[in-house]
């Protein structure tokens, strides 16, 4: 468990996108043991469900900072088929490739706007927004590839160090982007005996006909 607790550490002091990629393909290969099984990550999971509980299985998904195809698998796993894997590290979509859930790998980064037309009813971003992670920039590059009322779920950090992704919501919801975030209460992602902090899902929706409710 330390050694998983460890790389989370080492992830979060990246100082740059390319800097980030380089240690996530370094992690791939044992990423899923040390986050799964060493350390009973329940995330993917638990925003895979959230998103069934609004949609159905029918729909186009973006899973962006796919990573290994944690929320693939999980989404997957609800009846969902048609995902499309986006990440930074190479390394990381080889082994989200190799669990033959996505129709899509593809190997970008989020802070740039993306290779998509608005093509997407849904976009899931699971443990990408957080410390040293994906800037807070790209959560607008996520909402152009919706289509209209295309639904936007995030996981946040529910601490003081989410605060820039609170403020570029709001100001996504201000100039009309997107629609008011809904907050999720927290929970935790380890198991218990980690000392982990809590994550939240936040959802919102790219603005269309009728739009500014979260429900289906
Ligand atoms: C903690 S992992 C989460 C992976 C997966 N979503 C999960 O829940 O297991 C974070 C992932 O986000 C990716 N990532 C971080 N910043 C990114 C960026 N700017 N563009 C694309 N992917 C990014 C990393 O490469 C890594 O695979």
């Amino acid at each position: 468990m330390n050694e998983a607790l460890a790389r989370i550490e080492w992830v979060y002091a990246a100082d740059s996108a390319e800097d980030l990629r380089d240690r996530y393909d370094v992690w791939a290969e044992v990423y899923d043991r040390h986050v799964q099984e060493a350390l009973g990550y329940t995330g993917a999971q638990r925003a895979a469900a959230e998103l069934a509980r609004l949609l159905p299985a029918s729909v186009r998904v973006l899973d962006a900072g796919a990573g290994t195809g944690l929320v693939g698998a999980a989404l997957n796993a609800l009846g969902f088929s048609r995902i499309c894997a986006v990440d930074l590290s190479p390394r990381m979509i080889g082994q989200a490739r190799a669990k033959a859930v996505y129709d899509g790998h593809v190997v970008a980064d989020i802070g740039h706007p993306l290779p998509f037309d608005p093509e997407f009813d849904a976009v899931i971003a699971c443990g990408v927004f957080t410390i040293g992670h994906a800037p807070a920039r790209a959560i607008g590059n996520l909402l152009d590839v919706l289509r209209p009322d295309g639904l936007l779920c995030l996981t946040l950090r529910a601490d003081s160090t989410a605060v820039r992704f609170h403020e570029e919501l709001s100001r996504l919801e201000t100039l009309k982007r997107a629609t008011r975030p809904e907050f999720f209460p927290p929970f935790r992602c380890f198991s218990e005996d980690t000392g982990s902090t809590s994550l939240q899902i936040v959802l919102c929706r790219r603005p269309g006909s009728g739009a500014g409710d979260i429900g289906p």
